[in-house]
């Protein structure tokens, strides 16, 4: 028995606005590789400046569009974790116990679709995500020309807009591009509302996300991170639990379940 479980749990079921923002490390146990801390994850082996910044894609798109498209492969290939379906239990269970008075919302730096596929509804994605590509020129949507893409491939033509005929980029935040205004004011809305915060699997490396649970521990408010490593916020966190997202959240979910209506 997990006395962080315990506890996380008792202040969730006390909750009326939960916000659970997440990190690569979410992920990590469908398989995504995390950016920062090891030898396997994105920066350790590539240059971000050449994959994701406007600098890199004007350099070589064709270089950067095969980059995203193996990261969308990964995900298509990978099955939400039991961290994830966890999550998505936990909206339904505290909803359900309240009548649909509690909600459960989640906040992801994330750019795959898992927290989606296993079942969380209204994710509000800050950096973008891997499955909405957009035209360069008009701002479209754009449309990928496989559903099924190469892995492998170190060089990829992206394709030309349905509309216009501009090139389509990845529909992703890179470095030195702003976040998306309304995804940003919604989190900072939730956050603002929030009774309670569960920050999963991040390192609190990137700005402005990485303020958000810094925000949220300034107005006071309960602020716990469920990670295996310490974040670089860690004086901003209420508790610290020292464990991964696939083994933490079921436990927390189970605590949940086992305790009797108010
Ligand atoms: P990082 O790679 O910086 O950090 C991953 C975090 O996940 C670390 O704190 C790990 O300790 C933790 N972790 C690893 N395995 C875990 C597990 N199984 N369960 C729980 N936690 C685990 O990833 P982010 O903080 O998400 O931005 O990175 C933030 C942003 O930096 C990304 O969204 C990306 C990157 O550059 C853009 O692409 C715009």
């Amino acid at each position: 028995m997990s006395t962080s479980a315990l506890t996380i749990a008792s202040v969730l079921l006390k909750s009326r606005r939960i916000v659970i923002l997440t990190g690569a490390g979410m992920s990590a146990e469908s398989g995504i590789a995390t950016f920062r801390f090891n030898p396997d994850s994105h920066w350790s082996r590539f240059d971000p400046m050449e994959l994701a910044s406007p600098e890199g894609w004007r350099a070589d798109h064709r270089q950067v569009w095969a980059w995203y498209e193996s990261r969308r492969a990964d995900v298509l290939a990978a099955t939400p974790n039991a961290g994830h379906l966890a999550i998505a239990s936990l909206a339904d269970v505290l909803g359900e116990r309240t009548g649909g008075m509690t909600q459960v919302r989640v906040i992801t730096q994330n750019v795959d679709n898992l927290h989606e596929r296993a079942g969380s509804t209204e994710v509000i994605h800050l950096h973008g995500s891997l499955f909405a590509p957009w035209c360069t020129a008009c701002h479209r949507p754009g449309q990928f020309s496989s559903n099924a893409p190469d892995r492998n491939a170190i060089k990829v033509e992206p394709p030309r807009c349905a509309h216009c005929g501009g090139l389509t980029r990845p529909g992703v935040v890179w470095f030195g591009e702003a976040m998306p205004k309304r995804e940003f004011r919604m989190a900072e809305e939730l956050v603002d509302a929030c009774d309670a915060m569960l920050v999963v699997g991040t390192s609190g490396m990137v700005y402005p996300a990485a303020e958000l649970p810094i925000n949220a521990h300034n107005m006071g408010k309960f602020v716990a991170e469920i990670n295996p490593e310490p974040s670089v916020n860690l004086e901003n966190m209420s508790l610290r639990w020292p464990v991964t997202a696939a083994e933490g959240l079921p436990l927390l979910l189970g605590h949940v379940r086992e305790a009797r209506p108010n």
